[in-house]
């Protein structure tokens, strides 16, 4: 077939059993950020004093008007959006991209909701965002990007940049699944506004942004000059294909949904990825505690009511189940241990999405492991300092964890 659109379309259906069973996607979810807590009991140290007023610039929202062109629209047909803040001195050649994340919509009712929400337009994207963690200003909470053009981009097309207009229009419903077309057009935006002469760039991204970073991440490498030190950060998006305690296949079931509904090709997810990539995750990460291991159907009896929202209330059994998972994460990631390029920072927490947070990105009491921060180990790899692979001991080893809480 000639047309390009009609051979997608085609392409669009053609998943074999074998790619479902070696697909490894991420999500996370909308409350994320609302409803946890840190449990600073966890830790020895007094809490991070760290002024949010004064270490926080905010940093104003751009909508993308090149997407009109290509129709690269959020779901509800809205202008996609980035937050930039500009390079200085030794960094003004030294680009760092974070992908948002916000869970995925696997059918045209969760996809619906999205539309009145920022995770599906940008009428709703707040205006200005605090910059902090891996994107802060700071030398003290930032210590190696924090004078790099720095890049937030606001995820808004519920499949992390990888769907295709073909499946539009179901059932006569007027949602836009264009999330490849915007990757296109945020990145003709960054590349002419200095990105094309980068010469050290990183590509981030949190849970359904740290997937994003993995389908993406070679194009991006491919878009730079053949020089420049290009490299992927995800934090994490490196997610289990694993039944549920029941032995059900809910998470496989929702990745097939979401697939199907946004129309994603095989190829943009199972591949290896050629640019060098450092894996930020938790052993125990807590949304996939919450979705894969015990999603709510799977406990009828409320029997993990308590454990999985908050893993100090979890008996010897649960905890059995849940070292369990942490093996198969240690054998899903074995690959990339004997990767010479790649780097890892997998940490015995109950957390999810440590990159972008002060608290755990670098601050006196932030999670370590061999007493490094993520940040300085994300720095020993990118830099090519030390041997970059940091695997903690089980659960509950490591006093320097940030473990969530959801309120009951
Ligand atoms: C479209 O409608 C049909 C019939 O009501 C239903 O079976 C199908 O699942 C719907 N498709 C989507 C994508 O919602
Ligand atoms: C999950 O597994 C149980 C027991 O094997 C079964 O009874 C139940 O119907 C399954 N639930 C779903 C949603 O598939
Ligand atoms: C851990 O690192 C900090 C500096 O980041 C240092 O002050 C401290 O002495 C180190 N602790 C150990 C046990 O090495």
């Amino acid at each position: 077939m000639a047309n390009p659109r009609l051979r997608a379309l085609s392409r669009c259906r053609k998943w074999a059993k074998k790619d479902w069973a070696i697909t490894a996607v991420g999500f996370t979810f909308i409350l994320f950020a609302l409803t946890l807590l840190f449990d600073s009991r966890n830790s020895d140290t007094p809490s991070p004093t760290i002024d949010h007023h004064s270490t926080q610039g905010l940093v104003p929202l751009t909508l993308l008007n090149r997407a009109k062109a290509t129709g690269a629209f959020c779901l509800d047909g809205s202008l996609p959006g980035y937050h930039f803040q500009k390079g200085s001195e030794s960094g003004s050649n030294n680009w760092l991209l974070h992908i948002d994340g916000g869970g995925w919509c696997n059918s045209i009712k969760t996809c619906n909701v999205r539309k009145g929400k920022a995770l599906g337009s940008s009428e709703y994207m707040d205006r200005l965002v605090p910059f902090a963690g891996i994107l802060s200003r700071h030398p003290s909470q930032n210590p190696d990007f924090y004078n790099w053009n720095i890049v937030k981009i606001r995820y808004c097309d519920g499949a992390s940049f990888a769907g295709h207009p073909e499946s539009e229009f179901k059932n006569g419903t007027k949602l836009f699944f264009r999330g490849q077309l915007i990757w296109e057009a945020i990145m003709s935006e960054l590349l002419s506004l200095g990105l094309s002469n980068a010469r050290q760039a990183l590509l981030s991204g949190c849970s359904a942004g740290g997937l994003a970073t993995l389908i993406h991440c070679d194009e991006f490498r491919d878009h730079l000059p053949t020089d420049a030190t290009v490299k992927c950060l995800t934090d994490p998006g490196f997610f289990l294909d694993e039944p549920d305690i029941l032995g059900n296949r809910t998470i496989s079931d929702f990745y097939h949904d979401v697939v199907q509904l946004q129309c994603i090709f095989p190829h943009q997810i199972i591949k290896n990825v050629r640019t060098p990539l450092f894996i930020v995750n938790p052993a125990y990460d807590f949304w996939q505690i919450q979705h894969v291991l015990v999603p709510v159907g799977s406990d009828p009896r409320g029997y993990w009511k308590r454990c999985r929202l908050n893993i100090k209330e979890c008996d010897s059994s649960q905890i059995k189940i849940l070292q369990g998972f942490r093996s198969s994460l240690h054998k899903a990631l074995s690959k990339l241990e004997k990767d010479k390029e790649g780097g890892m920072f997998i940490n015995s927490c109950f957390v999810h999405c440590q990159t972008w947070m002060a608290e755990t990105w670098h601050s006196p009491n932030s999670p370590r492991i061999n007493n490094k921060t993520i940040a300085e180990s994300v720095s020993d790899w990118y830099f090519n300092r030390k041997p970059p692979k940091k695997i903690d001991c089980p659960y509950p080893c490591n006093p320097t964890c940030h473990n969530m809480i959801t309120p009951g």
